[in-house]
């Protein structure tokens, strides 16, 4: 299913390896490259997403990432593109790009991110991220909500990142 403007767009959960599936996609196929919406936000505003949320608020920061979704629906071609957890909200989505939903349990999230070897980052730099249950509730409300925005699903737990990559591929 290709897209007109040839981008991939990766949306899921906090965690669930959005950036190093993106880097690892450009790795086997260099036509592509990759950006990042919250590195774009924060580039452009000058300000960690952590004290975007601090100081102007969550709401703040949505209208960043729908502003970042209108730039990459006008402008960019040929990229695999890793999203916040939050941007599969916006209101052009699918303008963007073929949109895949990287998908797994919670409990393999939650473990992903401790087993990392830099866990303590990881968790400090996502504030909606802070308190496992209410990260847990937030899972539970999206799931639905991720599964209608995507074109393609990939259960993400089940397979090593090079073959969930071919699989992406080929699909797209
Ligand atoms: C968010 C996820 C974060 C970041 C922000 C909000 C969310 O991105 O955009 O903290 O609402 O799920 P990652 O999915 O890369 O952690």
């Amino acid at each position: 299913m290709k897209h007109k403007n040839n981008n991939i767009v990766l949306i899921g959960f906090m965690g669930v390896g959005k950036g190093a599936l993106a880097r690892e996609i450009v790795r086997q196929n260099t036509s592509f490259y990759t950006l990042d919406t919250d590195d774009m936000i924060e580039s452009y505003t000058n300000t960690k997403i952590k004290k975007i949320f601090a100081t102007a608020g969550e709401d703040a920061f949505r209208a960043l990432e729908q502003k970042t979704a209108d730039w990459l629906a006008n402008s960019v071609k040929n990229a695999v593109i890793s999203t916040g957890g939050g941007f599969y909200k916006v209101n052009n989505l699918k303008e963007i790009g073929t949109v895949v939903y990287l998908k797994a349990d919670f409990e393999w999230i939650l473990n992903r991110i401790l087993n990392a070897h830099n866990a303590k980052k990881k968790l400090k730099k996502r504030p909606l991220f802070q308190d496992p249950k209410k990260a847990k509730k937030l899972y539970d409300e999206r799931l639905e909500g991720y599964e209608k925005a995507a074109d393609i699903i990939m259960d993400v737990s089940s397979d090593e990142f090079s073959k969930i990559v071919e699989k992406i591929l080929k699909a797209t």
